[in-house]
């Protein structure tokens, strides 16, 4: 066996489990941790989502459907996406569903990428995008963004696709962003899309957070570079749907044919009673997410400032879930090690900044889709530990 082992597919070979998920299962042993890593909201999805689902199967609609979603879904979410940020996607040629954004992250850079390829992926970011990336025989290539308040700059874009020319295929954005929280405006989009729009590449766009925007409202690239954007979006967690598994990629007729095929070659078609909740959700639970908004922004705030207390450096999260805080100097600077020492001594469990990619190390992230009372007990615990080092350290 372990011969025949050896001789499967290289990239599938060459690639690690999740850092994030390896690390959450290590410390889960801990007896009485408090565990703020989880990136998926906390909340049940709504009753009359559920209720659509029930319908569904109740009224036995148990059959294969279109590989696209259903003609009724996808309107749905065309409309959602139009009302809530001024998108024009026809829900017959532009608009795929998929297995949550994770399957429209996958068909997309499957369906785009040939070996030699780069994919420019601005760091600390959701580490997925990358192994699929690998997988496809392309080249991931970095640009740190942690010197530019985590945002891609238009001069950074510029210079990896000068460094790459000829190569590039892709810029990967995601906004609000997990794991900085940080999120993009228009001026700072409209800078990019100048820069994409001189080349022959695609702009794809994660804003499977959009919904959780904070700080004004949120500004989709399908708005600005529609010709070249792909938008991801999704009902995880605007509508508590993790489990769902329904998500959506929107862009040019052209290159949604193409994604389109992957998709249906991975999995035929979405459950049927899952597409109608999130048929559903989109329909009549329109701002269903403001309720979940409120209690985060609470929830943020009391993070935030417990935090701070303890010495770490947080700014203000823009969006999505998670704080991006710095270790407190003095204070362990891996945040590898710090993170086990954490988990170990104060029963608390945060993900190092280092899964996140370049410009993460020394950071921490925090989720605070998670109770109050657990914010609070993390923060207590928190402060109980830098100040116990600290003292130690005298
Ligand atoms: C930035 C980002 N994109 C995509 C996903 C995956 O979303 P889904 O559950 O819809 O596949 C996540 C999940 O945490 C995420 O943080």
């Amino acid at each position: 066996m372990s011969q025949l082992s050896e001789k499967m597919n290289k990239r599938v070979a060459a690639l690690t489990p999740a850092a994030i998920l390896t690390f959450n299962q290590k410390i889960s042993t801990i007896p009485d941790i408090v565990k703020l890593t989880l990136g998926e909201p906390d909340f049940n999805t709504p009753e009359h989502v559920k209720q659509a689902a029930i319908n569904a199967i109740n009224d036995n609609e148990s059959h294969y459907t279109n590989s696209r979603g259903t003609d009724s879904l996808r309107q749905a979410a065309a409309n959602f996406l139009n009302k809530k940020y001024g998108l024009h996607y026809d829900p017959a040629t532009q608009v795929l569903m998929t297995a949550g954004a994770t399957g429209a992250i996958y068909a997309s850079l499957t369906a785009m990428l040939n070996p030699g390829d780069t994919v420019i992926i601005p760091t600390p970011i959701f580490p997925l995008y990358i192994p699929i990336v690998m997988l496809a025989g392309a080249k991931p290539v970095f640009v740190d963004t942690s010197d530019n308040g985590f945002v891609l700059s238009p001069e950074k874009l510029q210079a990896a696709i000068d460094d790459n020319q000829g190569t590039v295929k892709a810029v990967i954005l995601n906004f609000p962003n997990n794991p900085t929280g940080v999120t993009y405006h228009r001026a700072d989009l409209e800078k990019l899309a100048a820069v994409i729009s001189k080349y022959d590449m695609i702009c794809l766009s994660d804003e499977i957070y959009s919904e959780l925007t904070y700080d004004g409202t949120h500004v989709s690239m399908g708005s600005i570079l529609p010709e070249q954007t792909l938008v991801m979006n999704g009902v995880s967690k605007s509508h508590a749907m993790t489990g769902w598994r329904i998500g959506m990629i929107c862009g040019p007729a052209a290159i949604i044919d193409e994604v389109a095929k992957v998709s249906e070659f991975t999995m035929t078609s979405l459950a049927t009673n899952t597409q109608a909740a999130a048929e559903e959700a989109f329909k009549n639970g329109f701002d269903d997410a403001q309720p979940m908004k409120a209690t985060y922004l609470k929830r943020r705030d009391l993070l935030t400032a417990g935090l701070a207390q303890a010495g770490f450096t947080c700014p203000t999260p823009a969006g999505a879930f998670y704080v991006f805080a710095k270790i407190p100097a003095g204070l362990n600077q891996s945040s590898v090690d710090f993170c086990y020492d954490l988990a170990k001594e104060a029963h608390v469990a945060l993900i190092p900044g280092k899964f996140f990619g370049a410009g993460g190390e020394g950071y921490v992230r925090i989720s605070y889709a998670a109770s109050t009372e657990d914010l609070q007990k993390a923060v207590e615990r928190i402060q109980q530990y830098v100040a116990s080092k600290q003292v130690s350290e005298k």
